[in-house]
């Protein structure tokens, strides 16, 4: 099958006990058992919800993988996943992350002893000499929020696999439509699944894909047992948004182009950064492992003057200055004062994080509304 058709049938059977073609809304906590322990596989909503099923199987499908696992948010996910290690394991992550991300891991997990090393994978040479017996996961972001950066995913994992260290690829910015992590050799996506999954900035939820049926055991273990799982009205609300994502993500690709072309030759924008464009030094690599370019691009002004960076986001009208990204509207964030607020200023400087920064979440609205909203706010 074919991804649009995937995104609209996999995983997906009519209602068994009336044929609805959309998957019911079960709203239950719990499900009655014929005697104790014979039941029809559902026992406690937090275990078990058919709604939520079928929106792991068809997430599954999506990534190429054999399991799929939802939670109640993209960080309840790494939750998950951080939970796999033990204190003393030493966990390299990029440095160009989700500030939530960097947060969970810093100000929680290494309170719990696990050590983190934060580094520039955009060069996997960057991995050599870190890698110790104590490593045991590599997380990365490709494209990374919120400058674009790419990793390449193939190189990491060639490196990383030898090791058995576990690859984990947060696919939030790209989307399973553009990029899936298992099939260049990872171990395991993430989602956010509240953005371009969900596609409609109303729901909150994540989500895990993988191969390993071990891993996976320990992970449904893990959700079990801690707790966070997603509502079968998100779920649902998840499986109407996929089965729109193919053609929502062309849009949000052509019009992401068009508006990162229009920055690149305003006299007023000192750098662009999209992948999509030639100049992006991310391109040739955005080409081999990407099936398109993605919605989201930054952008900084000539002079780097904090003022007319917000002045130019308090001017907007159709893009909206919010948290999130991957919706049907289009969005402005400011990463230095939003997203990445929990990353220490010192840190996100040195990674490259001016405060000057704006972030573009750009939607499938009409373009031409859009390049003029630009050009009536930039001026
Ligand atoms: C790349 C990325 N990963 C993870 C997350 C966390 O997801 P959530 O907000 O669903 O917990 C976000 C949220 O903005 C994100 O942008």
């Amino acid at each position: 099958m074919k991804f649009g058709t995937k995104a609209i049938h996999a995983g997906i059977e009519p209602d068994p006990t009336t044929g609805a073609i959309m998957t019911p809304i079960y709203q239950t906590s719990t499900y009655v058992q014929e005697s104790p322990g014979k039941h029809k596989g559902y026992e406690y909503a937090r275990t078990q919800n058919p709604t939520r099923t079928v929106l792991q199987n068809n997430l599954a499908a999506l990534e190429n993988g054999k399991h799929g696992i939802c939670y109640s948010s993209g960080l309840g996910a790494t939750d998950a996943i951080l939970k796999l290690f033990r204190p003393g394991d030493e966990i390299i992550a990029s440095n160009d992350l989700y500030g939530g991300t960097y947060r969970i891991m810093v100000r929680v997990f290494q309170e719990f002893g696990l050590k983190f090393k934060f580094v520039d994978l955009s060069n996997p040479a960057n991995l050599d000499g870190l890698i110790t017996p104590a490593t045991k996961m590599v997380w990365i972001e490709t494209p990374t929020n919120p400058l674009l950066r790419l990793v390449d995913i193939a190189a990491i994992a060639a490196i990383t696999k030898p090791h058995k260290i576990k690859l984990v690829v947060d696919n939030t910015f790209a989307s399973p439509y553009l990029q899936n992590p298992l099939d260049l050799g990872a171990d395991i996506v993430m989602h956010s699944v509240t953005k371009y999954l969900g596609g409609h900035s109303d729901t909150v939820m994540g989500a895990i894909v993988l191969n390993d049926d071990e891993t996976a055991q320990k992970l449904a273990f893990i959700q079990n047992a801690c707790g966070a799982v997603p509502g079968p009205q998100d779920c649902f609300l998840v499986l109407r948004g996929i089965k729109t994502l193919h053609i929502r993500m062309q849009r949000h690709c052509e019009n992401a182009m068009k508006v990162a072309q229009y920055l690149q030759q305003h006299p007023k924008v000192s750098q662009v950064y999209y992948p999509g464009l030639e100049s992006h030094i991310g391109h040739e690599l955005a080409k081999k492992q990407m099936r398109g370019f993605g919605g989201m691009l930054s952008f900084e002004l000539k002079g780097d003057s904090m003022p007319e960076a917000v002045r130019v986001m308090e001017s907007f009208e159709v893009f909206s200055l919010g948290e999130s990204l991957g919706g049907v509207e289009s969005l402005c964030t400011h990463p230095a004062s939003m997203t990445h607020a929990s990353i220490p200023k010192e840190e996100r400087i040195k990674n490259g994080l001016k405060d000057t920064l704006i972030r573009l979440s750009v939607g499938i609205e009409d373009i031409e509304d859009l390049i003029q909203d630009l050009e009536r706010a930039i001026g």
